[in-house]
């Protein structure tokens, strides 16, 4: 069993290495379950918003679901932001639970801004289109202290992170 708790920025690689890590991980006989904080704030969070107070009960939503999958004997990737590092360190408190950050630098995420999130976060204040609250621009991220596994994703290619940590994945699965 092991619960991988990404943290990192918008755009940073989480849902992309969770899916690839979970069809690398399907292909050879694992079952998981990817736990993505876009997707579940459409259904199960669609109530919250990105105020401090809708995070933390987000991740623990998120949290709460990915635990019931692992006694179910899926291997979770839960790919949230999770920015807050006390909230990272009590799930981690769980021997399952791994940290994972994926360490990308704000200006390649700037360049990047696939979603155009960014773009928006940073327009003038008085602009109606302007997102507040943005993470990393306009809102606190905590680089994590204690992170199991850190990856690069402004340096690296996604195919090496991807087998990092699938590599991870295999070498710290918890027998139940
Ligand atoms: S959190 O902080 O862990 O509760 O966030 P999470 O559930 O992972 O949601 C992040 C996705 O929401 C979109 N989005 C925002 N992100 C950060 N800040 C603000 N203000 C914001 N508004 C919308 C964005 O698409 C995030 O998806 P990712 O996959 O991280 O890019
Ligand atoms: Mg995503």
């Amino acid at each position: 069993m092991i619960l991988i708790q990404f943290t990192g920025l918008s755009g940073s690689g989480k849902t992309t290495l969770a899916e690839n890590v979970s069809a690398m991980l399907l292909e050879n006989g694992y079952q998981v379950k990817i736990v993505d904080g876009d997707v579940y704030r459409k259904t199960v969070c669609k109530d919250l918003g990105f105020s401090k107070e809708d995070r933390y009960e987000n991740v623990r939503r998120l949290f709460n679901i990915s635990r019931d999958f692992v006694a179910s004997n899926y291997i979770v990737l839960m790919s949230v932001i999770n920015p807050f590092e006390d909230l990272r360190n009590e799930i981690a408190q769980s021997e399952f639970v791994k940290t994972v950050f994926l360490d990308c630098h704000i200006d390649a995420l700037i360049n990047r801004d696939p979603k155009g999130l960014y773009q928006k976060a940073l327009l003038p204040d008085h602009d109606v289109n302007k997102i507040k609250n943005f993470t990393g621009i306009s809102d606190v991220y905590e680089v994590p202290s204690n992170a199991d596994l850190i990856l690069k994703t402004d340096s690296e290619p996604v195919s090496d992170s991807t087998q990092k940590l699938y590599q991870f994945i295999i070498d710290n699965l918890v027998t139940n």
